[in-house]
């Protein structure tokens, strides 16, 4: 959900000469296959199979038929309105009859319907308008955040999440989502690190693959299924500092291995349109980046999609310093590959002036314009471009959705401490529920909350009360997260006075303690500078504790934060993240034992916020991290090489044992495979998850490798004592590397294995990979 600006971009001559625009501040805003370094494939599949085959199946000739003609007969202003994306808050009648390509954010369909029959029946063409939202982790049934769902390292968990948002949208008239967001990062400084699946190109490819299949189905012209659009092209969640909007210097190597290829995964899965990004890379902003949208995503990788800019990114190419007016910053835009422009209207406004100045080509438009009709052919819009709307409310919040988003949040849920084995608590115990997440439907849904502000919220107090009636309940200090630039530190739990909250835990025999961050703290220009719990959360878990009651610590968060503060101090935590619409019934399920946590982390948890960026994929050193040195790359005020929490840790109510480690082959030549194979055994407690992982390393390259980098994850679930072999069959080219000429190589020598259930994994084998 946004809050719209209406606005125009005057670019204003500032008194060194320089161009400025002003830019409207948006106050609320409102994928088992197989993905490596560049080229995605699903298991079995080479690379070098990937490589020959078109990224996703060829259009069909009809559809091609059919825009071709169509083309033919439009105007050069029809083809500059189809490249024009409008928000809800810019769009009138007269746009619609005008023709324009699309409009986003706008989600009552009685008015989506009518700007339909005007743009079908009253423009020239009869062109239909592709309706777009930002459609993340649900539409109104808000399921985790996808950092949360990262988490569940169960790509099921957002093949649902993008099932059932798909079809609540589409229900609206929605025909296009923003979605997935698959930015690696290594900054939790940055708030929308909560978009995505976290630090790992692997896990974000998995994940980005199970949500465009989810949303866009066999064939997206369905009536539940929507195209998805992958962003932000490219290497968004890398900003310096962790500030939102903040230039990125990027190797290509980095580029390649850690960022682009969940780009690929979702271009392989089948999504049709891509959103270039904010932000600059080596000093080319994103929708301006020829290299980027042109050579990588459309020729190297065969993609025939098109690219929407993010919002008002191409008028921002004043600010980037590229672009010297209106005019060019609409050509650099248009000649980069970004086909559709998303609230400024430079290239609609500007374009028969270049195309008279030969700035831009007619056949660059035409192109652009192929590309989002094509995608308008095959998303059935001519064929069906209306929408019911007195069926929009019946697909909504259906009970299978809310089903799926209670299973999803319990999923999602990592236990990151469990000492003295606090959890699970006793429902028929007399509990209380504390915090100022514990009666908050607002922010327990995350950023993005599309629609679900409508929704029927379960909050943590309502969720406890079912399993364990009669729980009390204090707020112990209130988080009023409110958004800049109003927002005020100082407003965040501002009270040490927690008489009230000791009294309602001393007369419990356990605590529930609800903390974190609101909602506002994370997500997009959300970025934060430090990653403790904001306020005095820590002095409200310290006065908890000092009530001599068991208690849980219940983390609501969209970002990896400081836990020096609370461990050590609660003797469980619980990492919940923003679970979404069935919060309260998710957390019960957990800490009452219905669900036995099985989550694991996506992104490191640092030990405090000037090790970031610390990340376990991180290449080695001439002289490795050890505590007992001193010349070595280390922080001399940190006693650990290591975050608080590492990638992929979590742990269960039940004890596992990952054991036996053994390759199907010692060596792996020219089109080779090999298997590796792992026992993990439930040895102790109730029925429960694993989260088996398998990482290689390649200890000596041409160019330094990550100490380790993950290749393969299967999520178990063992009765008591029962014991699996899990199997992962990799591929030679998954030993394979971009190197800094942007060269895909597969160098021979030893490849290191690791397996475990953390990217602490200590079983190890090694092969040796023959051959070029
Ligand atoms: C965000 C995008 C979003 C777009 C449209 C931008 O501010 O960066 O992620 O899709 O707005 O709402």
């Amino acid at each position: 959900m946004r809050f719209h600006v209406s606005f125009t971009l005057n670019p204003i001559v500032t008194p060194l000469g320089g161009t400025d625009i002003a830019i409207p501040r948006s106050a609320s805003r409102v994928a088992t296959s197989a993905a490596v370094a560049g080229a995605v494939y699903a298991a079995g599949e080479s690379k070098d199979e990937v490589a020959l085959k078109p990224a996703r199946t060829p259009a069909s000739q009809d559809v091609e038929r059919r825009v071709s003609t169509l083309l033919s007969k439009m105007t050069t202003e029809e083809k500059l309105q189809q490249v024009q994306l409008l928000s809800d808050g810019q769009v009138t009648d007269a746009d619609a009859k005008n023709g324009v390509g699309g409009v986003f954010s706008l989600v009552n369909p009685q008015r989506i319907n009518e700007l339909q029959h005007i743009a079908v029946e009253q423009s020239r063409l009869g062109i239909p308008i592709l309706f777009a939202y930002d459609t993340i982790h649900g539409y109104r049934t808000i399921f985790p955040i996808p950092l949360g769902t990262a988490a569940s390292f169960d790509p099921d968990v957002a093949e649902t999440d993008h099932r059932i948002g798909a079809r609540e949208s589409a229900a609206v008239g929605l025909k296009q989502i923003y979605s997935p967001m698959v930015d690696v990062s290594h900054e939790p400084r940055w708030g929308r690190i909560s978009e995505a699946a976290g630090e790992d190109p692997y896990l974000n490819s998995v994940m980005a693959a199970a949500r465009v299949k989810a949303a866009q189905g066999r064939n997206y012209a369905a009536k539940d299924k929507v195209v998805t659009s992958v962003k932000h092209y490219a290497a968004y969640g890398q900003p310096e500092a962790g500030r939102d909007y903040n230039t990125t210097d990027m190797s290509e190597q980095r580029l390649r291995n850690l960022y682009l290829p969940p780009f690929k995964a979702a271009v392989d899965a089948g999504a049709d349109t891509a959103m270039c990004s904010f932000n600059a890379i080596n000093g080319v902003p994103g929708c301006a980046n020829k290299r980027l949208e042109t050579d990588i995503l459309k020729r190297e990788w065969h993609w025939d999609g098109f690219i929407e800019s993010d919002y008002t990114a191409v008028a921002e190419l004043l600010n980037h310093g590229t672009a010297a007016s209106p005019a060019d910053a609409g050509a650099q835009a248009l000649n980069a590959g970004t086909d559709s422009e998303m609230v400024s209207t430079f290239i609609r406004d500007n374009g028969k002036q270049l195309l008279a100045s030969r700035k831009i080509s007619m056949k660059r438009l035409d192109d652009a314009v192929r590309r989002i009709l094509r995608v308008k052919f095959r998303a059935g819009l001519f064929d069906h471009p209306y929408v019911d709307p007195a069926k929009a409310e019946a697909a909504q919040e259906l009970p299978d959705a809310r089903a799926a988003a209670r299973k999803a949040a319990g999923r999602a849920m990592v236990l990151l401490e469990n000492d003295g084995k606090v959890l699970p608590l006793d429902p028929s115990k007399k509990t209380a529920v504390i915090g100022p997440l514990a009666d908050n439907g607002k922010d327990q849904i995350g950023p993005w909350w599309g629609r679900g502000d409508d929704s029927k919220k379960v909050t943590l107090i309502e969720g406890i009360r079912a399993q364990s009636p009669g729980a009390t309940y204090a707020e112990g200090c209130k988080l009023p997260g409110n958004e800049p630039p109003q927002y005020d530190e100082s407003e965040d739990c501002p009270s040490t006075d927690f008489t009230e909250a000791k009294a309602v835990a001393a007369a419990a025999d356990q605590v529930v303690l609800a903390v974190g961050e609101s909602r506002a703290h994370s997500g997009e220009a959300a970025s934060r500078s430090v990653l403790d719990l904001p306020g005095n959360q820590e002095k409200l878990i310290e006065a908890i504790k000092s009530t001599g009651k068991p208690f849980v610590v219940v983390l609501f968060n969209g970002r990896p934060l400081t836990l020096d503060g609370v461990k050590g101090v609660a003797p469980s935590i619980l990492e919940a993240w923003f679970p979404g619409v069935e919060a309260g019934n998710a957390v019960a399920d957990v800490v009452f034992g219905k669900v036995n946590p099985g989550g694991k982390l996506p992104v490191s948890f640092p030990r405090r916020v000037g090790q970031v960026p610390i990340y376990y994929n991180h290449e080695p050193t001439g002289r490795p991290c050890d505590v007992t040195q001193k010349y070595n790359s280390r922080h001399r005020d940190i006693k650990s090489c290591d975050p608080e929490y590492v990638f992929g840790y979590g742990l269960s109510y039940s004890q596992f044992e990952v054991s036996n480690l053994r390759l199907s082959r010692t060596s792996v030549g020219p089109g080779g495979s090999l298997r590796a194979s792992v026992d993990v055994k439930n040895v102790s407690g109730p029925k429960g998850d694993e989260v088996v992982q398998l990482y290689l390393h390649d200890p000596v390259a041409s160019i330094s490798q990550p100490v380790r980098r993950l290749r393969g994850f299967e999520r178990v679930t063992l009765d008591p004592g029962q014991s699996r072999t899990v199997t992962f069959t990799i591929e030679r080219s998954d030993f394979g590397f971009y190197d800094n000429s942007g060269r895909f190589v597969v160098e021979p020598g030893v490849i290191d294995l690791y397996a475990g259930n953390s990217s602490k994994a200590t079983l190890k084998k090694s092969f040796n990979v023959t051959g070029r």
